[in-house]
């Protein structure tokens, strides 16, 4: 029967799920090995619960759902924590925060929203510290939450933790004299979160891969490797930091914020940011707000948690499962998910490169769907050894191209197809080379049509001409017509020949051609990178463009002549040099220069700011960051990521980072946004 087969099926995949998620857990939480991320596990789970939501008889005591936390690793001796230490309920969208407060305000018998406190989500570890009259007994790790490990000797190498607890500043006299009263005699316990510096991460790992070993996975990773390491003289040398998030025990708080202060007012580093809101909507704006400056902050955070802040409310609305009901961990969207490749196909570029890619069954990545990733070349594809119907880990970075990480091979079912690069172009059908260097094959054939309409794309985009409106879409109609065969064919046509196009309306066809004659005169370094020649980009373009000064000139230079173009090497001349000589490409130009006229300004580089070291931080409102930072190039300045002695200028834009103090403290001189302008145009 088909259901019995499709049931079969599905408690394979059940089981298979379950086996590697446990594997990935032992691996995290036992091992702090980590070999996929928790966006990537998360994943993972999500598909096992939904396979289990749907055939709840396939649910097992063992199912990773079914339990919470990890076993202590042996090493350390294992401690019990006085309070559990609680984790909290993850959300991601903002439907679900809402369905969070609602339940929260009907718990609490209705009424008005109750106040929040908002406060970024350290993507560290957990560490419980626990002080006998005002001196450190013990720090431990959460482990699985009610035991953990002793790692005092390491936390203790942590400059960020106080090792006995001193009042640096008053707070409230109520509290003042009961938190005396515990300091002298009593106990008190304070959590947070430890946490390594981005840069900090990068260092160490740059040093592990000097020395052969393994490199870590990410900051949390590192931070869990450190503070686990026998030898507490490793965890000192890695800088690690603290940040406190909780204080357990009575010193006469009130409320969750109180607390903070508390912290903060016992020498603890907490977090800066934190802030009260009264409704959803203030802690939405905080959530962008955080998000947007996430990559300046210098330490991992991967959300918010938003805790009910007047404690006797927190209390009363109690514990659900292992999580408090009264907090929520607001988180941003993962960067990373699972899902199953359907196909390998094989996209053919403009200089012919052919890049495969894999056709994915949709998935949601950070609020993106993603039905395709690229597999860059077949090393690539060797290196992943990813087969047709694999499931796998794509990641998707900012505005990059997503990319499959990682091939989740315990999940094949023996049905994956491999995948062998074609031996012709899959477009023309005509002959294909490997490059030199062998990574990249190559359709050699000129007039193969996917080359010219990629070449076509490249020369009307942004890098290029930038001609306005017309996008991929219109390209491949007007190519699908026949209208056009090359770039220089775009400047022959005529309104009447783009309104028989499906969709052409007559205004649109007359706002195209002007935009198209609107771009007839061009920059030379802009004409030189429009022709999209193998290994020319923009700089190399301006490179060739301020040696030659006209195209003329560049068309006579002999290969040595080229080679002597600053920054340009032996295969980049070569390059351009076959390129100008092909007849092919003859021709074209001869076609373009009929219609395109090109000017060379001559761009003196300005000498104003050379010497001067820039360091950006914060927001400016003006100009984005790489806008700033290519001005300061402009007028020959430099720029660098970190504060030092040898820095000129700190610039402080809105919400400026822990840069903005560092720079007060060295006393290097710090610009406002309004400075900074005015230095650029002085
Ligand atoms: S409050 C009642 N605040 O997130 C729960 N946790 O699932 C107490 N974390 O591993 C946690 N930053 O170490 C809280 N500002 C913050 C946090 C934070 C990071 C971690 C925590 C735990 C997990 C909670």
């Amino acid at each position: 029967m088909a259901n019995k087969k499709v049931k079969k099926e599905i408690a394979d995949r059940v089981n298979r799920l379950k086996k590697t998620i446990n594997h990935h857990r032992y691996l995290y939480h036992v091992l702090d090995k980590q070999e996929i991320s928790d966006a990537a596990l998360d994943s993972l789970k999500h598909e096992l619960k939904l396979l289990e939501d749907a055939h709840p008889d396939l649910i097992t005591s063992d199912s990773p759902t079914q339990r919470v936390g990890g076993e202590p690793a042996a090493g350390f001796k294992k401690v019990r924590h006085v309070m559990p230490m609680l984790s909290l309920e993850d959300i991601f969208e903002e439907s679900e925060f809402i369905d969070w407060l609602q339940r929260v305000q009907k718990l609490l018998g209705g009424g008005k929203i109750p106040t929040l406190f908002v406060e970024n989500k350290f993507d560290g570890l957990a560490l419980s510290l626990v002080y006998r009259n005002g001196i450190l007994e013990r720090a431990a790790t959460r482990g699985n939450g009610l035991v953990g490990e002793d790692i005092t000797q390491n936390a203790r190498t942590i400059e960020a933790i106080p090792l006995k607890l001193e009042i640096h500043k008053d707070p409230s006299p109520r509290i003042l004299k009961k938190l005396s009263a515990v300091l002298r005699d009593g106990s008190l316990e304070i959590r947070g979160e430890i946490l390594i510096d981005q840069k900090e991460f990068k260092r160490i790992n740059r040093e592990q891969e000097e020395r052969g070993e393994a490199v870590y996975a990410n900051p949390r990773n590192l931070a869990a490797g450190s503070v686990r390491q026998l030898n507490p003289k490793i965890a000192a040398s890695r800088k690690l930091t603290f940040s406190a998030y909780d204080l357990v025990g009575d010193v006469g708080q009130k409320r969750h914020s109180e607390e903070h202060e508390i912290l903060f007012a016992l020498g603890f580093k907490s977090d800066s940011e934190a802030k009260i809101c009264v409704n959803e909507a203030q802690v939405f704006e905080a959530r962008k707000n955080v998000e947007k400056r996430r990559e300046y902050l210098g330490y991992g955070i991967d959300g918010l948690v938003v805790t009910v802040d007047e404690n006797l409310l927190f209390e009363g609305l109690g514990v659900a499962g292992k999580a408090p009901r009264g907090a929520v961990a607001f988180k941003f969207p993962p960067l990373e998910a699972t899902t199953t490749v359907k196909d390998i196909i094989v996209q053919v570029g403009r200089t012919g490169a052919l890049t495969p890619v894999a056709l994915l069954q949709p998935v949601n990545i950070g609020g993106v769907v993603v039905g395709r990733a690229t597999l860059h070349n077949e090393d690539e594809i060797n290196r992943l050894g990813v087969k047709i119907g694999d499931t796998v880990i794509v990641g998707r970075a900012g505005d990059v191209i997503p990319d499959i990480k990682k091939v989740l091979t315990d999940l094949r079912n023996g049905r994956e197809r491999a995948f062998r690069m074609p031996k012709s172009c899959p477009v023309c059908k005509g002959e294909i080379k490997k490059d030199k260097d062998g990574v990249m094959r190559r359709c050699i054939n000129k007039k193969c049509s996917a080359r010219s309409l990629r070449s076509i794309y490249y020369f009307v985009s942004r890098q290029g001409f930038d001609i306005k409106g017309l996008g991929p879409k219109i390209i491949k109609a007007l190519f699908d017509a026949r209208l056009i065969q090359d770039a220089a064919d775009l400047f022959e046509l005529k309104e009447g020949d783009l309104t028989p196009l499906e969709r052409f309306a007559e205004k649109s066809a007359e706002n195209l051609i002007r935009a198209i004659v609107a771009k007839k005169e061009v920059e030379l370094a802009i004409f030189i990178q429009s022709l999209g020649i193998l290994h020319v980009g923009a700089e190399t373009a301006e490179d060739l463009a301020s040696r030659f000064q006209s195209f003329e000139k560049l068309r006579e230079a002999t290969v040595e002549d080229l080679g002597r173009v600053p920054n340009i090497g032996t295969v980049v001349a070569k390059s351009i040099f076959s390129w100008l000589q092909d007849a092919h490409n003859k021709d074209f130009l001869r076609k373009l220069l009929r219609h395109v006229s090109i000017k060379y300004k001559k761009v003196e580089r300005s000498k104003k700011l050379s010497g001067k070291v820039f360091v950006l931080t914060g927001t400016l409102a003006a100009l984005s960051r790489d806008e700033a930072k290519k001005r300061i190039r402009e007028l020959s300045g430099d720029i660098s990521e970190s504060v030092s002695r040898k820095t000129t200028f700190v610039v402080a834009g809105e919400e400026p980072g822990s840069k903005l103090a560092h720079a007060k403290e060295l006393g290097v001189q710090i610009l406002s946004e309004k400075d900074f302008l005015k230095l650029l145009l002085k």
